[in-house]
């Protein structure tokens, strides 16, 4: 009986589960299918995304992702990234966690720490202390980091933007509201996607028990098998018979 074992390690405190990687690696539709294996299995399951999670978060993210933003610093980019996180652990997280919900959460601190850390070359020790004072250093149960070569990441989702971008012009045409524009880190150049890497590859190599780097290379059924025997092992979740 799955479920019965399943609900037992549930109590209390629901899971923490953050996904990881470079722009284009598969995350979000991951996530999606994570969260719908779990539903099936009886969890309940909150899908949420960083920058933003809230009201107040999503006009965040706007700000960070549009490309029309210019001339952001990278510690006013730092200083938001937490703005939105702060409000969406107080918000969404922490309750989801404390009604034993499993919380699978669309980038995190890692993310912080990669790309204005090593992107932005702010470094790591920041990104931790901030961490530590505006978010109660909460950690993640387990993080899985999708791992694939950047310059081919980087190209699925310039070419997934292209199309959105496409439909929202022709939306636009015929009168319908325009899409976000989320191209502003996928205009950096190879050397910070490069560095962006690199920073995930070290918080991997630093945090073995929580940060599981998982192939990203192969189909969508593929990865999330992978994700799957992951959540099983670490967590003793998922999986229905
Ligand atoms: N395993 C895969 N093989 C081929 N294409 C994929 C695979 N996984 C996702 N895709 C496609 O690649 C694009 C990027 O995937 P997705 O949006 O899930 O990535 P992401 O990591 O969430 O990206 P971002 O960081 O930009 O939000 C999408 O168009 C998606 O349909
Ligand atoms: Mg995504």
């Amino acid at each position: 009986m799955p479920g019965a074992d399943i609900i037992s390690t549930m109590s209390r405190r629901g899971k923490f589960i953050t996904f990881e990687g470079l722009d284009g690696t598969g995350k979000s539709t991951q996530l999606r299918k994570l969260a719908g294996s779990l539903r099936a299995a009886g969890h309940k399951v909150v899908e949420t995304r960083e920058p933003g999670g809230t009201a107040t978060g999503e006009k965040i993210r706007r700000v960070l992702l549009d490309s029309a933003t210019q001339g952001l610093s990278p510690s006013a980019e730092m200083a938001l990234m937490f703005a939105s996180r702060a409000q969406h652990i107080a918000q969404v997280i922490q309750p989801a966690l404390d009604h034993g919900q499993i919380v699978l959460c669309d980038r995190f601190t890692d993310s912080t720490e990669a790309y204005q850390g090593y992107g932005r070359k702010l470094g790591s020790e920041d990104v931790l202390n901030l961490h530590r004072i505006l978010c109660g250093d909460l950690q993640p149960d387990l993080t899985i980091l999708l791992d694939s070569d950047p310059a081919m990441s980087v190209g699925r989702a310039k070419r997934r933007n292209q199309r959105a971008s496409d439909r929202a012009n022709n939306n636009s045409r015929k009168g319908a509201s325009k899409h976000a524009d989320e191209n502003r880190f996928e205009q950096q150049n190879r050397a910070f996607f490069a560095r962006v890497h690199e920073g995930y590859l070290a918080i991997a190599a630093r945090e073995p028990q929580r940060v599981v780097a998982v192939d990203a290379s192969g189909t969508p059924a593929q990865t999330h098998r992978r994700i799957l025997d992951v959540v099983g092992q670490k967590l003793k979740v998922a999986r229905s018979a």
